[in-house]
């Protein structure tokens, strides 16, 4: 084989392409992966998952630092540096995409830096980051050029008044009003950021309730624990209007069901966080004749495989939840495909976390979810207040709601409200991997004390047995 000659190509270096490339690597395919960002780790690891993290964890600490008299610790004042928070961020970034590089560079992937483009199947053209280009082929070629934000039609984002995720991870100053559109993950946890630093923050939404798709009652106390927290919501509005003023910047809103008047909102900083869309530009799919839904997705069978043979495609830029684990898990399987193995997602155990304080976690079905299937379903809920753990760490809100299948008990659907919930539903899905039993769970042995112990109860309570409630 050719130095420009591979088993396998893959288009973006995110956690979809990356893990899958690091799979193929493994099971022997010789393999590149292409980034035209510079570094590796895609959204996730540049401008998404891992800078938000970072933010959320130090401004959760600068509010804990604030409250720490409460349990004897004297600090003084606490004051915040924000640029060198944003180093604390920065270098938890490049860590991350260095270890990428690093593991990349140990199984033997090439990393090749620049844009690259499909110009039939098996070749791929690549206009290099250090100038010059490179004709690829390969035997298969991965599209995993993820997502980018999408837009409010008529609104400019500057990144300046009018940010997108990119601009609110890197404020040079905390704003003194941030008004974020949309109260879905991104709008809360960055809302969270930066109202925990001292903003004034008020979400605008489309729809009557937040995080939509969340368990509508799991939503309504998130959404009380938020507002105790000082952020202000206005629900069933409409951006129809935005403007970039001098130091400040003004929507024009609208109830969303079209009755009633206009109002207008006036803040220092705007975040648009409406949703993410697949991101095809630029990669010649109308060329090559790679089909895509009306949503602009790449369009594939189960084993990822586009209308075009040798051509594959998965994360963001295919259907399903925008998320990182998700475009791992579909990284791993596809490249076990084309290694000739058996493979498979599991799209009914896939959890989701939104990293706010406390969290909201999730996997499997909501109760709408089992309402609107005619699924007959069980309620076992234990609130953070009865948990011993919780009461002294002080973190009482929330709860953990398992749903169990009225006949069998099996398992349906797992909803956490509290401190870690996002490490704690890991439990609920391994147990529903396994197709277990509420039962199941409420016979397994949890540490004492732990905030697990919320989950154990919580799966006696499925059967009107919990004992400390
Ligand atoms: P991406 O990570 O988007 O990677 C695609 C890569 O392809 C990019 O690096 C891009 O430069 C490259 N590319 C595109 N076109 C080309 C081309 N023509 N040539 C070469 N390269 C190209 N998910 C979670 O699970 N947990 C979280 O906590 C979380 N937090 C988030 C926070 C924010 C603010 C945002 C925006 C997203 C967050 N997400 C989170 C979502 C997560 O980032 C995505 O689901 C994930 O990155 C998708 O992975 P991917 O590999 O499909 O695509
Ligand atoms: P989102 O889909 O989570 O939420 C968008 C919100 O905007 C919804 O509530 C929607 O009803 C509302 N909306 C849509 N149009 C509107 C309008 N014109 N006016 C007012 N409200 C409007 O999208 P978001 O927050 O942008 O995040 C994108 C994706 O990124 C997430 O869905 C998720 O897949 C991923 N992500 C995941 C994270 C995690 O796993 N913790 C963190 C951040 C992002």
């Amino acid at each position: 084989m050719s130095d420009d000659s591979f088993d396998l190509v893959i288009i973006g270096a995110g956690p979809g392409g990356y893990v899958c490339a690091l799979r193929a690597a493994q099971l022997g395919l010789k393999t590149a992966c292409i980034d035209k960002r510079g570094e590796p780790g895609g959204t996730c690891l540049n401008v998404g998952c891992i800078p938000s993290k970072a933010l959320l964890h130090a401004s959760e600490v600068f509010a804990q630092a604030q409250h720490a008299g409460d349990m004897g610790i004297k600090l003084g004042s606490v004051k915040l540096d924000l640029e060198k928070m944003m180093a604390y961020k920065q270098s938890g970034i490049d860590g991350n995409t260095q270890g990428v590089s690093f593991l990349l560079k140990k199984n033997k992937v090439e990393e090749i830096k620049g844009a690259a483009t499909l110009t039939a199947p098996g070749k791929v053209d690549v206009a290099l980051l250090d100038g010059g280009t490179r004709q690829l082929s390969a035997k298969n070629i991965v599209i995993a050029t993820g997502s980018e934000v999408t837009p409010l039609p008529g609104i400019e984002i500057d990144e300046e008044r009018i940010v997108s995720s990119m601009g609110a991870l890197s404020f040079d100053a905390v704003p003194k009003h941030l008004a974020i559109v949309g109260a879905g993950i991104i709008g809360l946890e960055l809302g969270s950021v930066w109202r925990r630093l001292g903003a004034e923050v008020t979400v605008v939404e489309f729809l009557d309730r937040i995080t939509p798709g969340v368990d509508a009652d799991l939503a309504k106390n998130f959404q009380r624990v938020l507002k105790k927290q000082g952020i202000k919501f206005m629900l069933g509005k409409k951006v129809t209007g935005a403007k970039a003023l001098k130091a400040s910047a003004k929507l024009t809103l609208a109830p969303a069901s079209g009755d009633g008047e206009e109002e207008t909102l006036t803040a220092d900083r705007v975040l648009i966080s409406i949703g993410r869309r697949p991101h095809t530009q630029g990669l010649g799919l109308e060329a090559v004749g790679v089909v895509r839904d009306s949503a602009g997705r790449i369009e594939t069978d189960a084993h990822f495989k586009t209308n075009i043979d040798g051509i594959y495609a998965l994360g963001d830029v295919i259907s399903g939840p925008m998320l990182a684990h998700k475009a791992e898990d579909e990284g791993v399987a596809l490249a076990e495909h084309l290694a000739g193995k058996p493979s498979h997602v599991n799209y009914d155990v896939i959890p989701g976390v939104i990293y706010t304080a406390p969290e909201v976690a999730w996997v499997g079905k909501s109760e709408e979810e089992l309402k609107d299937a005619g699924t007959e379903y069980k309620v076992g809920k234990f609130p953070f207040t009865a948990n011993g753990r919780a009461k002294v760490n002080g973190t009482t809100d929330g709860f953990v709601k398992i749903l169990a299948d009225a006949h069998t008990d099996k398992v349906l659907g797992v909803h956490i409200l509290g401190a870690q919930a996002g490490d704690m539903i890991a439990e609920a899905a391994v147990a529903m991997e396994f197709s277990a039993s509420a039962e199941d769970i409420a016979r397994t042995c949890h540490a004492h004390p732990t905030l697990t112990e919320a989950v154990k109860e919580a799966a006696l309570a499925v059967d009107g047995r919990a004992l400390h409630m």
